[in-house]
């Protein structure tokens, strides 16, 4: 798929997909959210791709939300439909077997937040801003956020947020929880690199083990300690198990295979 609305690079086994529209903030339209499937559906079969990084363009937004000029005359059905396509690309990314990153930079509202909100880990930029202004356009989150939020910070915070539209800051976002670290915009993206740097020297089944464990504990219907048994067992049967142990105890450093 060619892409117009996303930049994506492949560099030391890390895709970085930028979204890539600055004049508008980077708001998600249609186009871009297609786009946004296909660059993690080839993140999760492309073997050179390790780990993913998720940024915005530009200094001043990573995602301004969905983009209101496409679905301001919508009605119910094309406004639940829209809903449940970003809400299945968001859940594709949280799936994604290899780790996912945000890196977040400036405005991050709506559909921003949830995107931000969809990756397994959040690093913000000194000067982001986290918000769900959608009760401002008199309409709820549609991609996830009144979930994902109530996830990440917890009920009283997530309904205040959610009901005020406040727009918050990097450091209240980290004090919240809703975002893992901190950084001076230039070291945004060398901060999500050696996150993934570090998480490559370890297990890559592993590392898809607990992506899926840890996203079971929020899956209707799953007992998640019966998942993190079953998968425990798997890593069992990995190549990678076998290498990780025999290196630690011929006291040398493990080169994974990743099977
Ligand atoms: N959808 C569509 N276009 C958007 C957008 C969105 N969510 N967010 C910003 N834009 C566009 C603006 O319309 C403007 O386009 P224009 O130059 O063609 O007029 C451009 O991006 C720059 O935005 P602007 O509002 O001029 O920047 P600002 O610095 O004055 O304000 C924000 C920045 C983020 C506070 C403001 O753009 C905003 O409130 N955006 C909407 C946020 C929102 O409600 N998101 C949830 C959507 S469900």
């Amino acid at each position: 798929m060619a892409y117009n609305n996303i930049l994506t690079e492949i560099e030391n086994s890390i895709l970085t997909l930028t979204i890539n529209r600055p004049d508008k903030l980077n708001a998600l339209n249609t186009d871009t959210l297609a786009e946004i499937r296909s660059a993690i559906q080839s993140a999760y079969d492309e073997l050179e791709v390790k780990g993913v990084i998720i940024t915005g363009a530009g200094e001043k937004a990573f995602v301004a939300g969905a983009d209101i000029s496409e679905f301001m005359s919508f009605g119910p059905d094309e406004g639940k439909k829209l809903a449940a396509n970003g809400q299945e690309i968001f859940n594709l990314i949280e799936n994604c077997p290899k780790p996912v990153i945000a890196a977040v930079n400036g405005f991050t509202l709506g559909g921003g937040c949830e995107l931000s909100m969809a990756c397994h880990i959040r690093v913000a930029s000194e000067n982001a801003k986290f918000g769900q202004p959608e009760v401002s356009l008199g309409l709820i989150p549609g991609y996830g956020g009144t979930q994902r939020l109530i996830q990440l910070i917890g009920k009283g915070k997530a309904f205040e947020l959610l009901m005020t539209a406040d727009m918050i800051g990097a450091q209240d976002a980290l004090q919240l929880g809703l975002v893992n670290h901190v950084t001076p915009q230039e070291e945004l993206l060398p901060k999500c690199h050696e996150i993934l740097k570090k998480i490559f020297t370890k297990g890559p089944v592993a590392i898809s083990k607990i992506i899926g464990t840890v996203n079971a504990y929020f899956e209707e219907g799953t007992d998640g300690f019966q998942k993190e048994i079953d998968l425990f067992g798997d890593c069992c049967g990995t190549e990678d198990f076998r290498e990780g142990t025999a290196a630690f105890l011929e006291k040398r450093k493990a080169d994974f295979p990743g099977k």
